[in-house]
């Protein structure tokens, strides 16, 4: 049976919202918890498919992993084993790659297929890899198999990557507090998921200096304990409700929001003309006029322009009079969305990296398909300024980073709901 969100535009949102745990932080948190001999406890932990898959591989990893109410407690005292990861979460998520270090000091040795997730372009993983290598590791690949060994043991290292990878940067800040001497991570990325594992590792017992700046310190330690933590908010989330409030007018207070990692997105739908005010760790959106064309935005690196709230931001401009652009300089096929903006009458180009867009006055309900993650949301969001019922299929995509984006949207005055025929 098929399923699908059904989505009849034309309603403006209203209401409050409390945003969710960020999985960004989630993913890597739960595959650090495999580095404590003790339990770990993540207080707020959404119900998402990736951390589904998340439980599984470390369930294969000799972990006990136990949902409390709305915590996940992940026992790693008897973790252990051949360091063979499940094929198919790995498959399903491109977050399998943090559990290379974890796995690594655990179990000496990992072993995993190529990891997968949304397909945006090429994905290396080879920082991950060089800087492993670089502190003791031995990498081989078999076709697509991936075994990394480390028969010494990982070491401390001064290591610059190449460019400030976010899932590089975990990797290597989770092989460094259990590695023997000092690691310096150099031109490190700086998004706040980053400093928050590094909170979650630091009261387990780890020393870092730095995380959420380019230049990271590690002292090595013996053993981490495992901790209670409650997770950041998800700014991926805040960004598609901020959007959804561009698109479809209306007020909507985001709780338990900060606004700094907010602040790119929030600064672009007011170009538009939305209108936003912070306070308190409350962020509110809203929309009463017509939106107009932003020109030419580009997405970067922490702090700049979120890259995952590029196609939801897109979504939203796709009614606004005039010309706007969203080029992400990050990944190459960040827009597989733009199809589905079509099928709603949105005049949206693919070019390079850019999606050009000329502001239509109208848009009209459709059949769609979510290619994605953040496309998928992204076309929910369209969805909600067209005329009309839309039907978006591939919620698969979507369930990866948002547990029920149509009850969340539904709370707010949407008509949106999931279906199966
Ligand atoms: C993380 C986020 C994702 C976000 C992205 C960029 C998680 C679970 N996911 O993904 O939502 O869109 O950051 O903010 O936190 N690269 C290499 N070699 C590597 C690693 C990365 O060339 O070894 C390239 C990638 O192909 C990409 C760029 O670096 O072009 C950024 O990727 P990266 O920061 O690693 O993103 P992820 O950690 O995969």
């Amino acid at each position: 049976m098929a399923e699908y969100m059904v989505i009849r535009g034309g309603r403006p949102l209203e209401g409050t919202a409390r945003l969710p745990a960020a999985k960004n932080s989630v993913l890597p948190l739960l595959a650090a918890a495999l580095l404590c001999k003790g339990e770990s406890v993540l207080t707020q932990v959404p119900r998402l498919s990736d951390v589904e898959q998340s439980v599984a591989i470390l369930t294969a990893l000799g972990c006990r992993c136990q949902w409390r109410g709305r915590g996940l407690a992940v026992d790693g005292a008897e973790a252990g084993g051949d360091g063979a990861l499940p094929e198919g979460p790995v498959r399903a998520m491109r977050s399998s790659v943090f559990y290379l270090a974890p796995a690594l000091h655990r179990c000496g040795r990992v072993q995993m297929p190529m990891p997968g997730g949304c397909k945006l372009g090429p994905r290396p993983i080879d920082i991950h890899l060089d800087g492993l290598v670089k502190m003791g590791a031995r990498v081989q690949w078999q076709g697509e198999s991936l075994t990394v060994t480390a028969p010494g043991g990982l070491h401390g290292v001064d290591y610059s990557l190449r460019l400030p990878s976010v899932g590089a940067t975990e990797t290597l800040l989770m092989a460094a507090v259990l590695a023997p001497g000092q690691t310096v991570l150099r031109g490190a990325a700086a998004e706040p998921e980053i400093a928050d594992l590094a909170a979650f590792l630091t009261a387990c017992g780890a020393r870092i200096r730095g995380a959420g700046t380019p230049l990271v310190q590690v002292e090595g330690v013996e053993a981490l304990t495992g901790a209670t933590h409650t997770p950041i908010p998800d700014r991926i989330v805040a960004a598609t409700l901020a959007a959804a409030v561009a698109s479809a007018g209306g007020r909507v207070k985001l709780l338990g929001c900060p606004f700094e990692p907010l602040a790119p997105t929030l600064e672009i739908l007011c170009r538009a003309g939305c209108t936003a005010e912070h306070g308190g760790n409350t962020v509110t959106v809203s929309r009463e006029g017509p939106l107009k064309g932003v020109g030419r935005v580009y997405t970067g690196v922490y702090p700049a322009f979120s890259t995952d709230a590029a196609p939801v931001v897109a979504a939203a401009l796709l009614t606004a009079a005039g010309h706007s652009a969203v080029e992400d300089t990050v990944f190459e096929n960040r827009f597989a969305c733009a199809e589905g903006f079509s099928a709603l009458g949105g005049r949206a180009v693919r070019c390079g990296r850019a999606l050009e867009i000329e502001g239509v006055a109208r848009l009209s309900g459709a059949d769609l398909r979510a290619q994605d993650l953040r496309g998928g949301a992204a076309l929910a969001v369209a969805a909600l300024a067209a005329e009309g019922e839309s039907r978006l299929f591939g919620l698969a995509h979507i369930r990866r980073g948002y547990g029920d984006l149509a009850g969340i949207l539904r709370a707010l005055g949407a008509d949106a709901a999931c279906r199966r025929e």
